[in-house]
């Protein structure tokens, strides 16, 4: 499963780039909005293209086809890594079969349920993301809809891939991995806290406790 990091900070970016531990970054405008400031946005997107080997999501913000098409072409041209987000509406997907046929790569977003999922398959998506905590917020089971888009997909053959987003702790993104969805991208707090564990951290002292009784350098 690749890993996306779900921001807009180019600090934490580079941090978790520089550890080989993701494969793209996610952003969406409340993302940008956080951390863009006086700055131009476009240039934050290069920034992270620059810093990220892989996919790079950038969202548009109009709400009717030519202008999305028209974001999304101004967008892809800004860098090979960009991936163009839509939101999945009627104009989102009409926009995102536009896209798609000029060859630009499109993840479309605020995806909850299998139906729209498989709608934004036929419009030609190269991503789905299902938000899964948002639908947890409401009482839903969000993870269920990952394995549910999976069944479908691979029951028709589909090659859209399944980004799991909106994650909110390891493990949701453990069942993302166990439910086979393709990627899955996590705010900064979830990707470290995947790396921890209690007995990692107390094995690691006693290895240390007992090397120290040797009195020997390495
Ligand atoms: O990738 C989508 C994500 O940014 C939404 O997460 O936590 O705002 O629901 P959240």
């Amino acid at each position: 499963m690749e890993i996306f990091l779900d921001t807009a900070d180019v600090a934490e970016i580079r941090r978790a780039a520089q550890a080989s531990l993701i494969d793209g970054v996610t952003t969406n405008p409340s993302l940008m909005a956080k951390v863009a400031g006086d700055g131009d946005p476009r240039d934050l997107f290069v920034e992270i293209c620059e810093v990220v080997k892989g996919p790079v999501s950038a969202e548009v913000v109009a709400i009717d086809t030519d202008g999305m098409v028209a974001e999304g072409r101004r967008l892809a041209e800004l860098h090979p890594h960009i991936v163009v987000k839509v939101p999945l509406t009627e104009d989102g997907l009409k926009a995102c079969r536009t896209l798609r046929n000029a060859e630009i790569d499109v993840n479309v977003t605020l995806c909850f349920s299998v139906a729209q999922a498989l709608l934004a398959a036929k419009a030609g998506a190269t991503y789905i993301s299902p938000f899964v905590g948002r639908l947890d917020d409401i009482g839903h089971d969000g993870m269920e809809l990952v394995a549910e888009i999976r069944e479908v997909y691979d029951e028709y053959g589909i090659e859209t891939r399944i980004l799991a987003a909106s994650l909110r702790h390891p493990r949701h993104v453990k069942e993302a991995m166990l439910l086979g969805a393709d990627c899955a991208t996590l705010p900064p707090a979830v990707l470290y806290k995947l790396m921890q564990h209690p007995l990692t951290d107390s094995g690691l002292q006693r290895f240390l406790d007992d090397w120290k009784k040797l009195d020997k350098e390495l």
